[in-house]
């Protein structure tokens, strides 16, 4: 293959952190050139420009996909412009990565997905989270089968404070919802996946702003909110912008009758436990944060301590998931392997998406046919 022409839509926090630097492994191996980058606010696209010696930069996002008409794009704009981004440079002619989480409705993520085929193009949703190396091995330990017939899990993602504030994240213009959108997305995609691909049946949820609108008696930490390698050209910040989610939480039922308790937030007043997955079959059960198979040996009860490896070639680095996933989309546009999220897992997401939200504003279970009128997937 010829060296892929990228581009970047949006180049804050993540075009930074995380795809620059997976882009940068792979200019040095010659196997990608980033020709330009895009952003609305001319200032950072110029600033990140020369910090990462990209040739071309612009302040309209069309016009550089009209001049450079470049192979691949990666959309890292905030949320409720990812539909838009992609569409635009799938018909521009670009292979397209979005940033998580892709579409914000089943109706949106269909017709991304039909442009891409459409067009004759990939489209690669970055649900970077699956690229764990936890994930990936609590996958093989399901797909061993030693959890048996699996029928529930507790998924949680809680940041005591940890409100995104270097962007647009908390506000709903731009991007649509809170930690649910945030951090729910990965825990959800990568769960469903572990599970054994489960399609989502129904969410009731619950959104609250508690915390993060009280004011400049909270304090806010840049790094505990999700940028390990700090910010570049930040935003100013304002809380009386905040009008989002900070705290998500609910319950969802799967297809086959699995269930899922989740929480998600930007603030609570509870410890910090980042990412948790508890996964329970008949058979055992698995704490992917804990490091534990509980399984009965005989009729006797017993706890295993999971040792998670981690080998990669990536190992460590801030961000490192970006990384396997770009190996992983170039192998795929080399037809050397099968990218890993696929159309109907992005679908299931995103209708968890849906779900939620419209649950958390109509105080009751939502149930998937009433947001995709029975048609089935
Ligand atoms: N995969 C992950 O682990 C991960 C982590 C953090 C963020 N994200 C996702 O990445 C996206 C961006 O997050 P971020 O932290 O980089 O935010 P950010 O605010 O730092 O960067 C977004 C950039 O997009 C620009 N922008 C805004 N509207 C635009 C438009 N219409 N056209 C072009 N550019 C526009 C902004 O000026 C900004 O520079 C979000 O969708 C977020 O959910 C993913």
């Amino acid at each position: 293959m010829n060296k892929l022409r990228v581009a970047i839509i949006g180049t804050g926090m993540i075009a930074n952190s995380a795809h620059f630097p997976a882009l940068n492994v792979l200019r040095k191996e010659g196997i990608v050139d980033v020709v330009g980058i895009a952003d609305i606010r001319e200032d950072v696209a110029a600033e990140t420009a020369k910090r990462h010696d990209v040739p071309n930069y612009y302040s309209d996002p069309q016009k550089m996909l009209d001049e450079l008409k470049p192979d691949f794009v990666a959309v890292c704009t905030p949320n409720m412009y990812h539909k838009e981004w992609t569409i635009k440079a799938l018909r521009a002619g670009a292979h397209v990565a979005c940033e998580k989480p892709m579409a914000l409705s089943v109706a949106d993520a269909e017709e991304m997905w039909q442009t891409a085929k459409d067009c004759g193009k990939m489209l690669f949703p970055c649900q970077c989270m699956r690229w764990r190396n936890y994930m990936q091995q609590s996958k093989n330990v399901v797909d061993s089968g030693e959890l048996g017939d699996i029928y529930f899990s507790d998924i949680e993602f809680i940041r005591r404070i940890g409100v995104p504030t270097w962007g647009f994240f908390h506000m709903k213009e731009h991007n649509f919802g809170g930690p649910f959108c945030d951090l729910g997305v990965h825990l959800i995609d990568s769960l469903l996946w572990i599970a054994g691909d489960k399609k989502v049946e129904a969410v009731s949820g619950a959104a609250y702003t508690k915390i993060a609108n009280q004011g400049e008696d909270i304090l806010l930490s840049i790094a505990e909110s999700g940028a390990y390698s700090g910010t570049f050209t930040p935003r100013p910040y304002d809380y009386h912008e905040f009008n989002v989610e900070d705290f998500s939480t609910g319950f969802m039922r799967l297809e086959g009758g699995m269930t899922v308790n989740f929480k998600f937030s930007w603030a609570l007043n509870l410890p910090t436990t980042n990412l948790d997955m508890v996964i329970c079959g008949d058979k055992g059960g698995l704490s992917i944060n804990k490091e534990k198979l509980y399984k009965n040996i005989g009729r006797y009860q017993s706890e295993c301590d999971m040792k998670w490896f981690d080998n990669g070639e990536f190992k460590g680095v801030p961000f490192e998931q970006h990384r396997y996933m770009y190996r992983n989309i170039i192998n795929t546009l080399n037809g050397k392997e099968e990218y890993l999220i696929k159309k109907h897992q992005n679908i299931e997401v995103t209708k968890a998406i849906e779900c939620f939200y419209k649950s958390a504003e109509l105080g009751r279970e939502v149930n998937v046919k009433e947001i995709i009128g029975n048609k089935l997937f």
